[in-house]
Parts: C-alpha cells; structure tokens; sequence
C-alpha cells in the first residue's frame, strides 16, 4: 500500500487566462476607443468569458461540473445520429496537469469502495487496478490531513475525480474508471450526510466491500496487531503477502480470543455496516462480499459492469492469509464455538 500513498498533484488551472481577462477588461475601462474599436474588445471579452467559464468555472465548482457533464450525456445521446447510450453516471474530465488526447471523447465513470479493514479491499483493489482502464488509488483518507473537515476531503475527492491524482495506480489519459479506496472509520462515517451530498452531485457509485464472517475478519486483525508489533519479516510489518510461505508465517499465531466482549464487538459491527448502508442508499452502489470474490470469479464481472469498463481477466499478486478452518486459528476456539453456540453468529465459527 505504501507506493499509493503519493501526494496529490497541485493543480494551478488557468491562471494566465484570468490575467488576460483581467489586463483587458482594465483596458476597456480607461483608455479612450473608437466604437468599432469596443465592439471588438466586447466580442473578444464574450469569447473570452465563455472559455473560463467552460474551461475553469467547473473545475472549481462541483455544481457546474455537474450540470455540464450532464449537458454533454444529454447532447451526445439526442445530438448524434450514432447510438451512443451514455450513462448520467460517466464525464468527461478535463484533467489541469496533462492532456487525455486521443481518449478525451471515452467518458469516466467516478467511484469509491467503501470498506473496513481487514476485509479483502487491499486485494480486491489491486484486481481491479489490474485492469488496463481502471485506476483506483488506495486509501487516500489514511493521511488524517486530508479528512480534517469537508472542504479538505472535498478538496481531494475533487482532485481525484478530475483525474489529476497521482499514485501508482493512475492510468492517466486512457482512465474510464476513477476511484479511491475509503475504509468507513476514516471520516467517511463522520461526514456521511455531507459525503452522501457529495457523491450525489458529482454522479459518484459507490462500492460497498463487506465481510460476512466478521469473526474471520477479527482474526484478521488481531494477527495484523499482533505482526504490527512483532515486525515478524525481519523487522518490518506486513499487511499483505505475495507468497505461501510469507502467509503461513502470518498465520502460524493463533490468538486468544476475548469471549467477554466478543458479541458486543460484532454486533457493534454490524451496527456500522448497516449505518453504512442506509446512510448511502440514495446513492448508485453496489454490495459485493468477500467471501462471493473468494468462491465466484463472476462477482468480478459484475463489478466491471458496474463500473462501465472492458470484462477482462482480472489479477493480483496477494496471496490469502488464513486459510485453515478457523478451529486451527484460534487458541481458544473450543470455548469460543461454545460461547457463541445458539446465536446467530453460530455459523461463522466452522
Ligand atoms: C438506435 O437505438 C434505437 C433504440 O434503441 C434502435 O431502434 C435503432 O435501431 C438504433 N439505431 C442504430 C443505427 O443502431
Ligand atoms: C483502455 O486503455 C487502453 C490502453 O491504455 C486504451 O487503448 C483504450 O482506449 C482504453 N479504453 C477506454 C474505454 O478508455
Ligand atoms: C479545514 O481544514 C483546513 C486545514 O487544516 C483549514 O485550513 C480550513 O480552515 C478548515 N476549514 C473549515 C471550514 O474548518
Ligand atoms: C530475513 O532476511 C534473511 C536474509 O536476508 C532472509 O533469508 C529471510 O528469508 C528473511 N526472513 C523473513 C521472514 O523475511
Ligand atoms: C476482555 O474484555 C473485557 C471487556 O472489554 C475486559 O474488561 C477484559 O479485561 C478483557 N480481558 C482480557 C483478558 O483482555
Ligand atoms: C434510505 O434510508 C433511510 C433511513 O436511513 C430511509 O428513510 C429512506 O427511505 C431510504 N431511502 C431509500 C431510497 O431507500
């Protein structure tokens, strides 16, 4: 994950031709011109308006960007006699640090994984940036910086959705699907309302990436707690694996689960995902599971329609962690299936 963690691109948009703008319109304000003169320069200053205000303006405002993308999908859809369906969901950005060339007519489709940790995301997220058209670039909101308050997260939602994020994931001008990875504790569940509002006005989907097995997942991250403060490769810690032999080092702990404050814990958990769930549902999403990633390769099909891109033959290179029945994970597994024998989270112990 550390190669994602790149610094956003500093945009400086336009800037000569406000100064061009301003320069002529003092001009016309002070020197002394014949008429024929003035209706030049007033026919030079509308043109030259309208360029800001079709290049500039909407970069900055969310709600331009919006009602242009818009007016595009509808004129491309009426105005040409080929048949192009474009979805209210894709645009066409117009990126301030390079040029889309001959991809600047493939429309983009934002998007965002919302997500927990220790649920298969770092994974799933590198399939998808498998895909030659998709750039999804990690978890941005980690740096706490960035999630300070909502113009700081809206500052850098916006220069991800123009396509001016650099991270190892950008594929620049062939681009047809953007997006980020956000893990639901990093200001996403602390903002909702202003980020649902967000991703509404600017045609954002949202992925939901969820577990089923919360109690896996909570073996997860106690091995990962456990390895942050061992550094068991040499010294240094491990989130993710590329090989067997790494996995099994990572799942040779087997931690002592907590039975006290287990069911309060998963329950908790649920109580988040469903508040996730709620709090977007009146924005496009999708619900994918971890474990139907694991068992069915279509899942990910699925997800390539979602997005609007090419179906291909996705890869990553992580390798999956636990393997073993959870009976050989957990120290404590015999008391722990008794604790949990009768509830409703009975089936995730085998
Ligand atoms: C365009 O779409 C319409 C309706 O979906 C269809 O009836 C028509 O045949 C299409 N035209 C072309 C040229 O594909
Ligand atoms: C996908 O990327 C390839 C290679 O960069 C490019 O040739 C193609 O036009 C892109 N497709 C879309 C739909 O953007
Ligand atoms: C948000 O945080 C930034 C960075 O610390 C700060 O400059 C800005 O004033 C804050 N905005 C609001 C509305 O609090
Ligand atoms: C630690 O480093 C040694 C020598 O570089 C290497 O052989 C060994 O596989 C490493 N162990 C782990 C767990 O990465
Ligand atoms: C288990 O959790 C309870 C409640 O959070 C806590 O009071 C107790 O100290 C924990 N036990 C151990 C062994 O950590
Ligand atoms: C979304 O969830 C809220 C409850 O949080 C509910 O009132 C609303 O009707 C739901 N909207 C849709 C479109 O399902």
């Amino acid at each position: 994950m550390q190669v994602l963690e790149n610094f956003p691109t500093k945009a400086a948009p336009f800037l000569d031709i406000k100064l061009c703008y301003k320069d002529l319109s003092q001009r016309w304000l002070y020197k002394n011109t014949n008429c024929l003169w003035k209706l030049v320069l007033l026919v030079f200053l509308g043109l030259c308006g309208m360029f800001m205000c079709v290049s500039g303006v909407e970069r900055q405002m969310p709600y331009f960007r919006a009602r242009r993308a818009y007016s595009i999908s509808k004129a491309r859809v009426s105005g040409h006699s080929r048949n192009v369906s474009v979805s209210n969901y894709q645009y066409y950005p117009q990126p301030a640090t390079y040029d889309r060339k001959e991809c600047r007519c493939t429309p983009v489709q934002k998007f965002a994984i919302f997500s927990m940790q220790r649920t298969g995301s770092g994974w799933f997220e590198t399939l998808l940036n498998s895909h030659p058209n998709v750039s999804s670039h990690g978890e941005i909101f980690s740096v706490e910086k960035r999630r300070e308050n909502m113009s700081t997260i809206k500052k850098t939602l916006d220069t991800v959705y123009s396509l001016d994020w650099d991270s190892s994931a950008s594929k620049n001008e062939c681009t047809a699907a953007v997006g980020l990875k956000w893990m639901l504790n990093q200001g996403l569940m602390e903002y909702k309302r202003e980020v649902a509002a967000y991703l509404n006005r600017n045609s954002v989907s949202v992925i939901f990436l969820f577990r089923r097995n919360i109690l896996r997942r909570y073996v997860s991250i106690l091995a990962n707690t456990f390895d942050r403060e061992k550094k068991q490769f040499n010294g240094t810690h491990r989130a993710h694996v590329h090989s067997k032999e790494e996995a099994s080092l990572l799942a040779a702990y087997k931690p002592t689960v907590n039975l006290t404050s287990l069911i309060t814990y998963m329950k908790r958990i649920e109580e988040i995902m469903l508040d996730a769930l709620l709090s977007f549902n009146g924005t496009r999403n999708m619900v994918v599971y971890y474990e139907d990633l694991v068992d069915m390769p279509a899942e990910l099909k699925r997800v390539q329609e979602f997005l609007h891109v090419d179906c291909r033959e996705l890869q990553s290179k992580h390798v999956k962690i636990h393997t073993l029945p959870l009976s050989g994970q957990i120290e404590n597994w015999r008391e722990l299936s008794t604790r949990l024998k009768g509830t409703k989270y009975e089936s995730f112990v085998y």
